[in-house]
């Protein structure tokens, strides 16, 4: 091997395991460690790995690799994977839509991701967003810094007050309940969200919310559940966007849906780059300076499209959502226990959104791996819940 520096942990391990980025914490190597792994974490300065790259880091023999976002999981890795002896990968990211699961499957490769660490702090960066961009916090900063400010004036970074308005959601999963709940409880925002499932909890959450402020005398939130996204998408005074990026949803806010959007709008996208159509949000956002966005994610990332990058109506920062440290490296540890489970024979663990048995350093980590997309296909078997004593 070795087009590439590695640092290794437990060079004697009988399990060959490659991670293509170092990440937070150790739990994870330890993780792999104890697992018998011998662990080569890929130490190049090159942010994004080509597949050629990653063809040389799996080399001629690799039990399993944990993998990132942005590097493309194929026939190509995988097929080298297995001809390598591999059996196990991991993304570290709850999504996957850089891995093609038909070639995994065609494998027989287990691919491991990291839901249930990710719900809080992702809806946390929605929430900051929102806030920067209502507030144009960013703008303002920005005007401080090159020592603009000569003084308080009645028109300076006037932007919107979200106590009182409308947010609407379009995927209210986890993320994006998680962030309806912080908009209803910090900000007495009002909900219109659309999802293909009715979110009950989120529906039950508003209502003892309102109930709630009705009996301190204040007017009560409210939700509705809307019939399409371009109902939201009119109705609402802050859009947040938490679909999974697939066919149905690739440009799913393009320049019509754009213009339904009330004038004053903020927009928010913490989920995929191409759920928007950049080149027509950048359109819109000129020709609409009250119309403002918070944006994750990018539809070429690592690159914004011409003009994004200009405009005092955008903030925009580097994918960060789910940059919290107790976050990241929970993604690593489940990512690293992925891989080590699969590669001991363990079965999948019940609930992948219930991870936190797999985070407790002062015990053992459940006989399990916590997060196998294609478990069925592949036939592993689901461990029994654990009984309550
Ligand atoms: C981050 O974007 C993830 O999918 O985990």
């Amino acid at each position: 091997m070795a087009a590439y520096s590695v640092q290794v942990f437990n060079a004697g391990g009988k399990f060959r395991v490659v991670s293509t980025k170092p990440m937070p914490g150790n739990q994870w190597i330890q993780a792999l460690v104890n697992a018998g792994c011998r662990v080569e974490v890929c130490t190049s300065q090159k942010t994004i790995l080509s597949v050629e790259d990653i063809l040389s880091l799996i080399g001629s023999r690799c039990d399993g690799v944990i993998g990132q976002l942005t590097e493309e999981w194929g026939e190509t890795l995988f097929s080298a994977l297995k001809k390598a002896g591999g059996h196990a990968f991991s993304n570290m990211a709850v999504g996957y839509n850089n891995v093609d699961v038909e070639a995994a499957n065609k494998h027989g490769i287990a691919v491991g991701n990291t839901p249930g660490v990710l719900t809080e702090t992702t809806a946390e960066l929605a929430a900051a967003l929102t806030l920067s961009a209502a507030r144009r916090v960013v703008e303002a900063d920005d005007f401080m810094r090159a020592g603009k400010y000569d003084g308080w004036l009645p028109n300076l970074f006037v932007g919107n007050l979200l106590k009182g308005q409308t947010v609407g959601i379009i995927g209210a999963g986890r993320i994006g309940s998680a962030y309806a709940r912080m908009m209803v409880e910090g900000f007495k925002m009002n909900v219109i969200y659309y999802d293909l499932y009715q979110s009950k909890f989120l529906e039950n959450f508003v209502t003892a919310y309102g109930n709630f402020l009705k009996s301190q005398g204040e007017t009560p939130v409210t939700w509705k559940r809307a019939s399409s996204a371009e109902e939201v998408l009119r109705e609402a005074d802050v859009v947040s966007l938490h679909p999974v990026l697939d066919k149905t949803t690739y440009h799913l806010i393009n320049k019509e849906r754009l213009s339904m959007m009330k004038k004053e709008a903020v927009l928010v996208n913490a989920s995929r780059g191409p759920v928007i159509d950049e080149v027509a949000l950048v359109e819109h956002l000129k020709v609409n300076p009250m119309f403002r966005v918070g944006l994750d994610v990018f539809e070429d990332e690592p690159y914004m499209k011409p003009g994004l990058g200009e405009l005092p109506n955008a903030v925009v920062v580097p994918h960060i959502a789910s940059a919290s440290k107790w976050t990241r490296e929970g993604m690593a540890t489940l990512a690293a226990l992925n891989v080590a489970g699969k590669l001991q024979g363990f079965p999948v663990w019940h609930n992948s959104n219930m991870v936190l048995p797999f985070l407790d350093e002062n015990s053992p980590a459940p006989k399990a791996c916590p997060s196998i997309v294609n478990a069925k296909v592949l036939g592993l078997q689901v461990a029994a819940p654990v009984s309550k004593m």
